[in-house]
């Protein structure tokens, strides 16, 4: 078994010696630049942990974990122009650094050279992996479009939520999660397994961002602090704030819903003091502590001994410990 260091120094290695020094370089720059910036890489550890708890030789699965890894970049790279957002891993965004053009072509390019790692796998994992790949990738820009619909509508309930943030979130961590065991020669039951402890891990995932972004330190979080409330974003907080709220906070709240003048911070100010107001903070952390012991429940049931799934317990638990 190889340690989650191990796994992350190595991925990154062999993820940043990748070359990408083409023409146009206007369209590759960009790339280069969001994958030197770090990031958390939570998707190719996931999938290589996974991997590694049927089969050893995790560097035969990493182009695919590349694969995910670039996927996802691209979805940030046009998800900071639909949330007009000008940070990310504490750098400026591609659309800010360049422009929206250049991040939307870029984005495109991304997509295409993701599937051009995941056909390095194995021949004979060739059309589940496909398979697994054009579902998460349909079901992220499902709920990427659900994101945006719900930030004008105000009548969002709690499960529209949940399902929004499984497909635009969860569901990439789970095919991470279902495709490394699978490569590992795993059974269905557990790669089945594996997918649904990524489905809830992600939604305690999500719910941790969305909290992060109203109370988080800007300097470690990497993004800017309000983002979802300048947006409107209908996050947990905000419904259930929104249930909570006494008559004058939700005249409130719908005030700063319609604002369309230019002192960002006020509203952000002002719709975190009716959050405080109704003690959201914790109410959001005690939800996250559910999914996430429903998480730790279902990864329970993976049959490998316990010892080859203590790797990935302590890593979903470090990664619930983002600092706030
Ligand atoms: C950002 O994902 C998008 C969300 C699902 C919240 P990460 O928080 O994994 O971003 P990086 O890759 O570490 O920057
Ligand atoms: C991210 O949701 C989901 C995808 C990128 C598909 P957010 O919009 O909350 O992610 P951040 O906060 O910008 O990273
Ligand atoms: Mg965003
Ligand atoms: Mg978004
Ligand atoms: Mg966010």
């Amino acid at each position: 078994m190889i340690s989650a260091n191990q796994i992350q120094q190595s991925f990154e290695e062999y993820l940043q010696n990748l070359d990408y020094s083409h023409n146009p370089d206007n369209l590759y720059a960009p790339i280069r630049y969001v994958l030197s910036l770090g990031g958390k890489r939570i998707r190719p550890t996931l999938l290589v942990m996974a991997y590694n708890m049927y089969a050893d030789n995790v560097s035969d699965v990493y182009d695919v974990a590349v694969g995910m890894e670039v996927f996802h970049n691209f979805t940030l790279l046009h998800d900071d122009v639909m949330d007009n957002a000008d940070m990310r891993r504490g750098s400026l965004t591609v659309h800010k650094k360049w422009n929206a053009n250049t991040a939307i072509l870029s984005g495109d390019g991304m997509l295409v050279l993701a599937y051009q790692y995941l056909t390095n796998c194995k021949p004979q994992y060739l059309k589940q992996i496909l398979d697994i790949a054009n579902a998460t990738f349909m079901g992220i820009t499902d709920g990427q479009q659900f994101d945006m619909d719900f930030e004008t509508r105000s009548d969002v309930s709690e499960a529209e939520y949940i399902e929004m943030i499984r497909l635009k979130t969860s569901i990439l961590l789970a095919a991470c999660l279902k495709m490394g065991a699978l490569l590992g020669g795993a059974s269905q039951q557990d790669a089945s397994l594996l997918y649904s402890f990524g489905e809830k891990l992600g939604l305690a995932f999500q719910l941790q961002d969305d909290l992060l972004d109203v109370y988080g330190d800007a300097s470690v979080f990497g993004k800017r602090i309000g983002g979802d409330i300048v947006c409107n974003k209908k996050t947990y907080m905000y419904i259930n704030t929104c249930l909570l709220a006494s008559e004058e906070e939700k005249v409130v709240l719908s005030k700063w819903a319609a604002y369309d003048g230019d002192d960002m911070d006020a509203k952000i100010e002002a719709v975190r003091s009716v959050y405080d107001s109704v003690g959201i903070r914790a109410i959001a952390e005690a939800k996250i502590e559910e999914l996430f012991s429903e998480a730790m429940s279902l990864l329970n049931k993976v049959s490998v001994s316990e010892e080859r799934k203590s790797i990935l317990r302590e890593y979903a638990l470090g990664l619930m410990n983002r600092v706030l």
